[in-house]
C-alpha cells in the first residue's frame, strides 16, 4: 500500500500558511496537519485550503495538536516571530524564538520522534543548531531551510540578467542565511560555461553588475519586508521543495542548513552546505573545490553564527 505522505506544520502564520498552500497545491503531501497555539487560526486555514480540494485533488488538510503528529514523515517548524522591519536582522530574533523552540522540540520528541524536522523560523541556522542539540532525534534528521531561498533568489536574478531559465543557471549561495552569506562564484556556470571571466548569451563579463545581483539576492528580504511587511511565498515553495526531496527520497543536492563537521575546516555550527536530501534527511554533504576567499567567507559566516549562539548559552 502506498504510504500516506503526512506532513505537520507548527505555526500557521504567513510562512506556515504559504508552506501549507505550496504542499497542497503541488500535491506533495497527501495529508497536512496544521498545529498552532491559536487553534481557531489553524482550523480556519485548514478549512480554507480544504475548499480547494475539488480543484487540486485529494489532499487532506486538518488542524490538530501535537498528539496528532504521531504518523507524520516530515514536520515543518515555522512558529516564532519574524522580522518586523527592514531594520531588524534575522539574528535579532534569536532570544525570542529560542525559548519558543525548547517547548516545541520537547513536544515533538514526545509525540513524533521519528519525523524529519524542517526548521524555517529565523535565525534559521542557529535554531537548526539549537534544535539538533535539544532533540533526541539524530542531527541529520533536522534540516534548516538555509540558503536554498537565497540561492533561488540569486538564480532568478542571474537568469533574468542573462536571459535564461533560472533552472539552467548553476550558482548557489552557502553559509549563513543572512547578512554574511557567501556567493560561490567559482562554481557558477551556465551550460557548463563558467560565469566568471566569460561572455555568456552576448553578455560580456561584468564583475560590478554580478556583485550588484548578489547584493540584491542577499538583501531581498529587507526590500520585501519594507514593501509588504514580511516574506512568505518564496520560503513557502522552498519548504515544499525540501519536503518533496525527502518524501520522494530523491537524493537531490540542495543548499540547506546542516551541521558542519570539519567541512572546509569549519565545525560545530549549522549553516548551508550542498546536501544530499532523501527519506532519512541529510544523506551526505558535498564540498566542491572553492577558492580560499570563499572558504574565508564561510569561516566568517560560521563565526557570526557562533558569536550569536554564545548569546543564548549565557
Ligand atoms: C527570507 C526569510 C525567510 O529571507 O528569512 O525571506
Amino acid at each position: 500500500m502506498i504510504q500516506r505522505r503526512t506532513v505537520g506544520i507548527i505555526g500557521t502564520g504567513n510562512v506556515g500558511v504559504a508552506a501549507a498552500y505550496a504542499l497542497f497545491n503541488q500535491r506533495i503531501a497527501s495529508e497536512i496537519i496544521l498545529v498552532d497555539q491559536n487553534k481557531e487560526k489553524a482550523e480556519g486555514e485548514a478549512m480554507d485550503l480544504m475548499h480547494g480540494q475539488l480543484l487540486v485533488g485529494n489532499v487532506k488538510v486538518r488542524s490538530g495538536s501535537y498528539e496528532d503528529l504521531k504518523h507524520t514523515q516530515v514536520i515543518i517548524i515555522t512558529a516564532g516571530v519574524g522580522q518586523k522591519s527592514p531594520d531588524e536582522s534575522r539574528l535579532e530574533l534569536l532570544n525570542r524564538n529560542a525559548s519558543v523552540f525548547k517547548d516545541i522540540i520537547s513536544k515533538l520528541d514526545k509525540h513524533a520522534p521519528n519525523a524529519i524536522l524542517i526548521i524555517a523560523t529565523n535565525p534559521v541556522d542557529i535554531l537548526t543548531y539549537v534544535s539538533q542539540k535539544l532533540s533526541t532525534r539524530e542531527p541529520h534528521r533536522i534540516i534548516g531551510t538555509g540558503t536554498l531561498l537565497d540561492t533561488a533568489r540569486f538564480r532568478a536574478l542571474l537568469g533574468e540578467y542573462y536571459g535564461v531559465d533560472p533552472r539552467s543557471v548553476h550558482a548557489y549561495i552557502l553559509g549563513e542565511h543572512g547578512d554574511s552569506e557567501v556567493p560561490i562564484w567559482s562554481q557558477a556556470n551556465i551550460g557548463g560555461k563558467p560565469i566568471e571571466h566569460n561572455t555568456i548569451m552576448d553578455k560580456p563579463y561584468n564583475r560590478e553588475a554580478l556583485d550588484t545581483l548578489f547584493q540584491k539576492a542577499k538583501n531581498a528580504a529587507y526590500e520585501i519586508i519594507e514593501r509588504k511587511g514580511f516574506t512568505n511565498t518564496a520560503i513557502g515553495v522552498v519548504i515544499a521543495r525540501i519536503v518533496e526531496g525527502i518524501l520522494e527520497d530523491e537524493k537531490s543536492v540542495i543548499p540547506v542548513s546542516v551541521y558542519w563537521d570539519n567541512e572546509y575546516g569549519i565545525t560545530d555550527v549549522c549553516m548551508s552546505l550542498q546536501s544530499v536530501i532523501g527519506l532519512d534527511g541529510v544523506k551526505d554533504r558535498i564540498t566542491p573545490d572553492i577558492t580560499d576567499e570563499e572558504i574565508e567567507g564561510l569561516s566568517k559566516s560560521a563565526n557570526v553564527l557562533k558569536e550569536s549562539l554564545a548569546g543564548i548559552k549565557e
